[in-house]
């Protein structure tokens, strides 16, 4: 790699580095995307960097990204089409403003809820949202109600404390044995207390383990974790009975607490002294401990509950839910370009046996609704620009792929296929509720919006319009919260409610 030195970024206008990132436009690029493209050294760039930076020429923007300030305000570019005109068009072309949703959200509160505690899941939403949700549409004792991307159970949970029948897919298996434990509400707290100490005595007898077989798991834990963790794993009963997966659960919820890891929402190395908290054993047992209390208070309630909660490990593309069987369906789908569920859950996935592999891996990565990560061999098919599912993807598209080869060195050029893809795995989802819903039946779904290679895509938007295009009439859509991007700090985005509804009378 040649070195010129310090003088990059001397302040001329016409300067290579300025010309670089200047290609990149609105969507900016890394210290190391500009050094491989001036093949040059990191260091350097990082100096000169510094100096666009104290001229007022450039600026940082999150994931690392800088971005030359001309480019900063996406919405003065000629060919950014901000969020305001979207709403504007869905307003003329689908007849719905958006209206707002008041109530509590995402995740955080289930973290001190009983129940909803045993395995956090910061992709889930609430407890009182699906609640809400629930009386809000009026859904009655026997009603069933449907989660198609049913994650750790939230919905579930709730409609069958309401007396409903709970029926979900989904295709991550650590969430789906959090389902499968926490709709488990028959469960008595003292077999699991029993178990658990059967677990720690016949962990005390074995030597340590094997471990799991990604590379990175001993950076991930300290050695003393890693012999415990892998003696308290080859102690727990084989999974299928109703104790043996609580205890299960209990084991798969300590593994990221016990290691140098954390997840905020995506899975990160975080804290470097994980010595500092309780070994996997107390955590064990504390977990244990809440799930014995929770499931004492729930017998509180017993009278009210629905009938056992079904939870398929099925891919909701082709679940092929029974025709008319389902009064009222809620969810939350993974979001365009957000999570690859498969990276942030791998160490869930490996530990608890249900990836034995890399190819396990990408195998479910491949069924999952597209995420950035997806096999190219995944996207071929879209990468053409014809059959999108909607009339916005012909324009959207397009702008996205003519962003990435602009700047030459994005993450993947191949950005505006997985987007298609994303809208093209949706869509039979909603076409499978639509058919499966009774007449009048509703369809709530919370989806955001994204800012992807510099385009804006209006994700929620874009649900409600392909809901349309499967039979569903748009009852309205809500703005839930205002969330951040993480290409651009600066750039707000939001979080609807989309509620849907097949109508009376429909075929
Ligand atoms: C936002 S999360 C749902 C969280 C859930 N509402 C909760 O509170 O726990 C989206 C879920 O969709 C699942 N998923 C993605 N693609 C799927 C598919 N093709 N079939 C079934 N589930 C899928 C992911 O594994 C993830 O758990």
């Amino acid at each position: 790699m040649k070195d010129p030195g310090p003088s990059l970024g001397d302040g001329s206008r016409s300067h290579p580095l300025r010309a670089a990132l200047g290609e990149t436009g609105a969507i900016g690029a890394t210290v190391r995307q500009l050094a491989t493209r001036l093949d040059m050294a990191p260091r350097h760039i990082e100096r000169a960097l510094d100096r666009l930076e104290r001229d007022g020429d450039a600026l940082r923007l999150g994931r690392g990204l800088w971005v030359l300030r001309a480019f900063e305000t996406l919405a003065d570019r000629d060919d950014f089409v901000d969020p305001g005109s979207f709403v504007e068009r869905f307003q003329q072309e689908n007849g719905v403003s958006l209206g707002r949703y008041a109530g509590p959200i995402t995740f955080r509160s289930n973290d001190a809820t009983p129940v909803h505690r045993w395995w956090p899941y910061v992709q889930g939403y609430s407890a009182e949202f699906v609640r809400s949700m629930l009386s809000a549409h009026s859904v009655v004792r026997g009603a069933t109600v449907l989660d198609p991307f049913a994650g750790s159970g939230t919905t579930l949970v709730e409609a069958r404390r309401a007396g409903a029948r709970a029926q979900g897919t989904e295709l991550l298996l650590p969430a789906v044995l959090a389902a499968r434990v926490k709709t488990g509400f028959e469960l008595e707290a003292a077999p699991v207390s029993r178990g658990a100490e059967g677990v720690l005595n016949r962990a005390r007898t074995l030597s340590p383990g094997p471990l799991p077989f990604l590379r990175e798991t001993r950076r991930q834990f300290s050695p003393d974790a890693l012999e415990e963790l892998t003696r308290l794993r080859d102690a727990l009963p084989p999974e299928g009975d109703p104790v043996a997966d609580a205890l299960r659960l209990a084991f798969g919820r300590i593994l990221i607490p016990s290691s140098r890891l954390h997840r905020s929402p995506c899975l990160g190395y975080g804290r470097r002294h994980e010595s500092d908290g309780p070994n996997p054993t107390d955590r064990f047992l504390t977990a244990i401990a809440e799930m014995t209390d929770d499931l004492r208070e729930l017998k509180a309630e017993r009278g009210r509950w629905g009938p056992d909660a079904s939870i398929q490990a099925q891919d909701a593309r082709t679940a092929g839910w029974p025709p008319g069987s389902v009064d009222f369906a809620v969810t939350s789908p993974p979001y365009v370009n957000g999570m690859d569920y498969v990276m942030n859950y791998k160490v869930d996935l490996a530990w608890l046996g249900y990836a034995r592999s890399y190819r396990d891996l990408t195998l479910l990565r491949r069924a999952e609704v597209a995420c950035d990560n997806l096999p190219r061999s995944e996207t071929l098919r879209y990468v053409g620009l014809e059959r999108t599912p909607d009339p916005w993807l012909n324009e959207i598209l397009p702008r996205i792929r003519e962003n990435v080869a602009r700047k030459g060195s994005y993450r993947r050029d191949d950005m505006h296929a997985i987007v298609h893809r994303y809208f093209a795995d949706l869509k039979p989802v909603l076409a499978g509720v639509y058919r499966a819903l009774v007449p009048g039946g509703r369809f709530v779904l919370v989806v955001g919006d994204s800012l992807l290679a510099g385009t804006y895509v209006p994700g929620d938007l874009l649900v409600a319009r392909l809901g349309t295009s499967v039979g569903f009439s748009i009852a309205s859509v809500e703005v839930a919260r205002r969330r951040r991007s993480g290409q651009r700090r600066s750039f707000e985005l939001r979080e609807s409610v989309v509620t849907l509804e097949r109508p009376r009378g429909a075929g």
